[in-house]
């Protein structure tokens, strides 16, 4: 059987055996449908990724990295994410070395400075790199949820921070005591991932994104958008950097970081994060080429989710003004109710990774993010990647046809959906080790 038809023959109806009971049907005051047969006509609008602003078709790889793919950015820009401010501080880190795990690697705590102002936002980066590596190290950098003393369990992890926002102060974010009675073993399950990686031959490094500015409307006033503020300004402008542009932002500087490093191979840096650290996955790459493989996990709306597919959450949810509005530029949200006049969608976020490593990882029954809107995202950036000579997913891949779950697809655009709901399952880590593998 050809790569094709195995593909084919397990394609799954996953969709139309989810469960609904488990959903909610209202967000925000706004319906959420889960009815295939009423997502609509996703095309409507759709941008091509290879017709450029004056009409004209893009004919080879060069005329998309200097004319179409800045034009792309621009509009995501403008209309989804915002811009970000330049320049950028001159680079201070202080760095922390030690050995991790026991001995088992090379440690590095890193603080990377994200203002000029002694009390300004910092961010705390944990790095394990390995030993059976001579020279400069590839590494995975995680966007995580948890503070890096948090996310493993390996003594000596300096505790993380977060902000208070009584006092706006950054306090320290200690673990707290484990339950009575309950098994030792290590809170977030990192540590087995990071050993893994580490026997691989390759580095892993995370880094908790509210270091960089708290996820809330507010947190401009501590994080790194304040900073670029004029006296008297309380919001960015309509166009201007919502968090998940702040936080890529951050992400960027600590890329600066690594290309000083001369333990770390900053050609061969692999980045992954779930959900909003999904979307801030992928933005992040897309605005910054150093990022050689991206892996967003679960990044749904707002991420590789194709916006004009009305299933799960769409624009109108992730941008009512209750929810998540601040994490994009004010632009986006104006969308909420005519998305198929969106100057961008999903297929144009992720064909700006070509000809890069792509891994979209998903979940069956995560609905709300809208699963097979990444595949067809990713079927319909395809020849994006096939400008490059790259190979995108498999020969004639169809927007109905999702792959089966756990079955991934490790082309230079990739896609896998595991069994299970919205996250990264203890397997998705072997699929990214995989992909890695292969292609860094
Ligand atoms: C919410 C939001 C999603 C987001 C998720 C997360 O569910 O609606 O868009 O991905 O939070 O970041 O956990």
């Amino acid at each position: 059987m050809n790569g094709k038809a195995l593909f084919l023959s397990l394609a799954l109806a996953v969709f139309a055996t989810a469960s609904v009971s488990a959903q909610n049907d209202v967000v925000a005051g706004i319906p959420v449908n889960y009815d295939e047969s009423k997502v609509g006509d996703y095309k409507l609008g759709l941008p091509d990724p290879l017709v450029m602003n004056n009409g004209k078709k893009v004919k080879n790889a060069r005329q998309w990295m200097k004319k179409r793919r800045p034009e792309i950015v621009k509009l995501f820009e403008t209309y989804e994410y915002g811009k970000w401010a330049a320049p950028k501080p001159k680079l201070r880190y202080d760095v922390i070395e030690d050995q991790g795990f026991g001995g088992l690697a090379n440690r590095k705590q890193v603080t990377v400075y994200l203002s000029d102002k002694p009390d300004g936002p910092s961010v705390d980066v944990l790095i394990y790199l390995p030993k059976n590596v001579k020279g400069p190290a590839p590494l995975l950098l995680n966007l995580s949820f948890s503070q890096n003393n948090l996310a493993v369990s390996d003594p000596g992890v300096k505790p993380g921070t977060r902000w208070d926002p009584a006092t706006g102060q950054r306090v320290k974010v200690e673990m707290p005591p484990m339950p009575a009675g309950a098994p030792a073993r290590p809170r977030f399950g990192m540590d087995e991932t990071i050993k893994t990686f580490l026997e691989a031959g390759y580095g892993f490094a995370t880094l908790c994104y509210t270091d960089i500015e708290p996820d809330n409307k507010d947190g401009w006033k501590v994080g790194v958008r304040g900073l670029f503020f004029k006296d008297g300004q309380t919001q960015p402008a309509n166009d201007e950097w919502g968090t998940i542009s702040a936080w890529a932002w951050g992400i960027s500087t600590v890329m600066d970081y690594f290309e000083k490093d001369k333990d770390i191979d900053a050609k061969r840096i692999a980045l992954t994060g779930c959900s909003r650290l999904g979307k801030t996955t992928i933005w992040t790459a897309a605005r910054d080429p150093r990022f050689a493989v991206v892996i967003p996990s679960c990044s749904g709306e707002g991420g590789a989710a194709i916006s004009r597919r009305n299933y799960g959450e769409n624009v109108a949810h992730i941008t009512a003004e209750s929810r998540y509005r601040y994490q994009f530029c004010y632009n986006y949200s104006t969308y909420a109710d005519r998305v198929n006049e969106l100057p961008v969608d999903a297929n144009l976020l992720v064909a700006l990774i070509a000809p890069r490593p792509l891994l979209l990882q998903t979940g069956t029954t995560d609905t709300w993010s809208d699963s097979k809107g990444e595949w067809v995202a990713a079927v319909e950036a395809a020849k994006v990647y096939e400008l490059f000579g790259k190979d995108a997913l498999y020969p004639g891949a169809k927007v109905d046809e999702v792959p089966a779950a756990d079955h991934p697809v490790y082309s230079t655009l990739g896609y896998v959906i595991h069994e299970g709901g919205h996250g990264v399952m203890p397997q998705d880590w072997t699929y990214y080790l995989e992909f890695i593998k292969k292609h860094l």
